[in-house]
């Protein structure tokens, strides 16, 4: 039986690859920050960054290595350099540890000379992953939905409960929104091969951001206004839905680079799963419940 490791089996795109994995007859462990809160088949290690060895210690063994580890905006001390030391840390021990393959989740146009945290980190993590000595393959994505999605479902939310919805700017910069089972698959199937590939990993459909919120607004049966308004008024209003969400709704890296088109790429397709049949067939429920990504990954803003 195969072993492979997953980090954040118990989170959201590692949730979907371990249980593919589990499927196929293959043991699984996971790195965490809360190994107590994992349960069934899969073998919990804790992250131990301060310690190389112990680090080490939970890849010996490990046939494939499907990396998802990152934080998603800076808070306190949880930084982007932090994530890629961490990133490096993470492959350096695989490495040592003789793991075959490192399937590792990037994000769309990184750029070393991005003068966004998230992308330049995500090209530095890259470059390690590159470097480290195993075989691997790098997915990028941009937005991802299906189960519990934050950024999408949020908007939802949203849309469910404000009067009017500002899109920033002209609303004409393009998303191509991948589901996450389509990138599980990938990554999957990725793992199974031995050669070094780098992908992007966007959706079959490609959406206008100002359309795409129409077209989730249509979809649910929401009627907030949709209106179009210049960056500077809406920075201040997301702070105002963060303050009453408790969140940090949307960050303004993301809103920057999104309206700059990073949240879209060429390439084939990662799957076939399409964003408006997942709509429909989600329509009811899609956007009811708020997913609170400070409550869930960055809870008191230090980095554990
Ligand atoms: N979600 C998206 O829409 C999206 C879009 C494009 C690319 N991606 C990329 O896909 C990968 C997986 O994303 P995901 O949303 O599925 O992530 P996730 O499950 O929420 O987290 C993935 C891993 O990172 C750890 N982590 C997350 N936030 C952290 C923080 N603030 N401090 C310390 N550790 C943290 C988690 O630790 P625990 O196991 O302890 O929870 C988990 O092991 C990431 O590389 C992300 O950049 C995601």
């Amino acid at each position: 039986m195969a072993t492979d490791l997953v980090t954040g089996a118990n989170g959201y795109t590692g949730s979907f690859v371990a249980q593919r994995l589990l499927d196929a007859g293959h043991h699984v462990r996971t790195l965490t920050r809360d190994p107590g809160s994992v349960v069934g088949p899969v073998e919990p290690f804790p992250y131990r960054f301060d310690d190389a060895e112990a680090l080490a210690d939970a890849f010996r063994g490990v046939d494939t290595f499907y990396n998802t580890y990152w934080m998603r905006f800076v808070r306190g001390t949880a930084t982007h350099d932090v994530a890629v030391t961490r990133s490096r840390a993470l492959v350096t021990a695989a490495a040592r540890a003789g793991v075959r393959r490192v399937v590792h989740v990037g994000i769309m146009n990184p750029d070393v000379r991005s003068p966004y945290s998230y992308h330049r980190g995500k090209a530095l993590a890259e470059q390690a992953v590159r470097e480290a000595g195993p075989s691997f393959a790098i997915v990028r994505p941009s937005v991802l939905f299906g189960g519990n999605e934050v950024l999408l479902n949020n908007i939802a939310w949203l849309l469910r409960h404000l009067h009017v919805f500002a899109v920033p700017g002209d609303g004409r910069y393009p998303v191509r929104p991948t589901h996450v089972e389509d990138l599980a698959d990938l990554m999957v199937a990725l793992g199974a091969r031995d050669d070094d590939v780098v992908r992007n990993a966007g959706g079959p459909e490609t959406f206008e951001f100002g359309a795409l919120v129409r077209l989730i607004r249509d979809a649910i049966g929401a009627r907030a206004l949709v209106v179009d308004l210049p960056r500077a008024l809406v920075l201040p209003l997301t702070r105002l839905v963060g303050l009453v969400t408790r969140d940090v709704t949307v960050h303004p890296d993301e809103l920057d680079s999104l309206m700059e088109g990073l949240a879209s790429c060429d390439g084939p397709a990662a799957g076939s799963r399409r964003y408006t049949d997942f709509l429909a067939q989600h329509r009811e429920a899609y956007g009811r419940t708020y997913t609170n990504e400070v409550r869930r990954n960055f809870t008191d803003g230090e980095a554990h």
